[in-house]
């Protein structure tokens, strides 16, 4: 019989085989995802593995962290190849919970990170990361982990999560992964399913813009002007640039001047797809 991932679609009994575990002396890695999976979650799966016992991979997608005009209905799903990708990964537990245990009839609470989810996507995006602080609350409360990892990727939602456990006293370790790409440099997204062949051409431009940005950076030049630099750059190949900024890599505030310690952010759109990449300076 074909072997398949242990799942469970109840907070309840999520909560019991957690328990179960920790009965047992193992530690417990969460790695919150919406679906779709593709490399770049395997490797926060592994991550995960290198530091607990057991990993329990969480597949929903979260309606609330989108917004009215964006691609709730559209968002890839695919169940039973996020299922199989999981157990081939090595995750112990697959949490696919459904809209109605995550939100049941009369839900009304909100979690809100302040400042730092005021602009760069939290700008683009009025209140998408109200809506991924609270389903991660909910996760962490429901979960209990030791550990959580998530992905550089999305480096703004990765600072809002560890804003939130601290502000909270969260008793849990927050880990994050580094940014895996293709071959050439485009960032691992689902949304890239989104792109048509041409536009899949075009998109490693945003990862090799802000590579710029950051070794012009590192060669001394002003945070600004070499943010513009990179508008200007991404403007002329064609996409629709939300921003490309240079900021304090712990707070996310603006930088200006020469610059020790970045990061360069950026986020555009390519035809109907939006894209986010970021880099660090120094590069590691
Ligand atoms: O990064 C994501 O996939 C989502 O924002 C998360 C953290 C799973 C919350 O829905």
């Amino acid at each position: 019989m074909a072997r398949s991932i242990a799942t469970t679609r109840t907070a309840p009994d999520l909560r019991d085989r957690v328990a179960a575990w920790r009965d047992a002396g193992k530690s417990i890695a969460l790695v919150p995802t919406m679906g779709a999976l593709h490399a770049g979650h395997l490797s926060l799966v592994a991550l995960a593995k290198s530091k607990a016992d057991a990993v329990v991979a969480s597949v929903f997608v979260n309606p609330a962290q989108f917004g009215p005009k964006e691609d709730l209905a559209l968002y890839p799903r695919d169940e039973a190849g996020d299922l199989a990708k999981l157990l081939d990964a090595g995750a112990a537990l697959a949490y696919v919970p459904d809209a109605a245990e995550m939100y049941p009839p009369s839900y009304s609470t909100r979690v809100s990170v302040g400042d730092l989810t005021d602009d760069l996507c939290g700008a683009a995006r009025p209140n998408h990361f109200d809506g991924v602080a609270s389903i991660v609350a909910k996760l962490l409360m429901q979960c209990a982990p030791d550990i959580a990892v998530f992905g550089e990727k999305d480096y703004q939602q990765l600072l809002v999560v560890r804003r939130l456990v601290r502000d909270l006293d969260m008793p849990v370790e927050i880990v994050g992964g580094p940014v895996i790409r293709e071959a050439d440099g485009l960032a691992l997204s689902s949304r890239n399913a989104y792109l048509s062949p041409e536009e899949r051409k075009r998109a490693p431009v945003l990862f090799q813009t802000i590579r710029d940005v950051a070794a012009d950076l590192e060669r001394g030049r002003g945070a600004d002007d070499a943010a513009l630099a990179g508008r200007f750059k991404l403007e002329a190949e064609g996409f629709r640039v939300d921003y490309v900024a240079v900021r304090d890599p712990d707070t996310l505030r603006p930088l200006s001047g020469p610059v020790k310690r970045a990061r360069v952010l950026a986020a555009v759109h390519l035809g109907r797809t939006r894209l986010i990449d970021n880099v660090p300076v120094p590069s590691r």
